[in-house]
């Protein structure tokens, strides 16, 4: 079974999309939501939905005793992968190189277009055509890791910000799901041996 932790800091609405998927999964289990603030809803989606989780508060000055915490709770815990989903926080060279552990990011552009917050924003106000989504594994430079799956659509500009905001979000969480099981399912083969 893969041992699933999701990281997130605001809406959640991409971790309820993957809690859900998961939820009559037998193989692959979401055991754990890391979230570094207090105020966000997916705190509140987390306890609907009944997945434990750790409010990790970054500490001024001491990322690194603060990504140790994070480092102890995925060893506990025995997580096998981690999905970023909307986590507002750099994870350092210090705290992935310590995990061993898959760590993937959704992000809402088609990278390198558009890295960074309000990448929607960015690409609603250039001059592209296409607006889409990119899964990636996490590296310590954003929005930077090798890409597992990309998506576009027509960017239709005309409709306004919020409809296209939308439709990268119903991407989103048409995409992530399947990424993230297809994942789940190639570490519970690893090795050719079902764990
Ligand atoms: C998503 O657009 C995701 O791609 C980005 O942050 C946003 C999070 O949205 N990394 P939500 O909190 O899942 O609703």
């Amino acid at each position: 079974m893969a041992r699933i932790a999701i990281f997130a800091s605001g809406n959640g609405s991409n971790f309820e999309s993957l809690v859900n998927s998961f939820s009559n999964d037998v193989e692959n289990k979401v055991i754990i939501l890391i979230c570094d603030n207090a105020n966000a809803f997916v705190l509140q989606r987390a306890k609907r939905l009944e997945i434990p989780f750790e409010l990790i508060k970054y500490i001024k000055n001491e990322k690194e005793k603060t990504e140790q915490r994070i480092s102890e709770i995925l060893t506990e815990n025995k997580i096998d992968v981690a999905f970023l989903a909307g986590y507002m926080r750099i994870l350092s060279l210090f705290l992935l190189s310590k995990l061993k552990i898959p760590v993937i990011n959704i992000h809402p552009s088609i990278l390198p277009k558009f890295k960074g917050v309000n990448a929607i924003e960015q690409a609603f106000n250039s001059q592209e055509k296409e607006i889409g989504i990119t899964i990636h594994y996490v590296i310590e430079e954003v929005d930077s890791g090798e890409i597992i799956l990309q998506k576009s659509i027509p960017l239709q500009r005309e409709k306004g910000i919020e409809f296209v905001e939308q439709e990268v979000h119903n991407l989103e969480h048409k995409w992530y799901p399947i990424v993230a099981k297809q994942i789940c399912d190639g570490i519970n083969f690893k090795n050719g041996v079902k764990r």
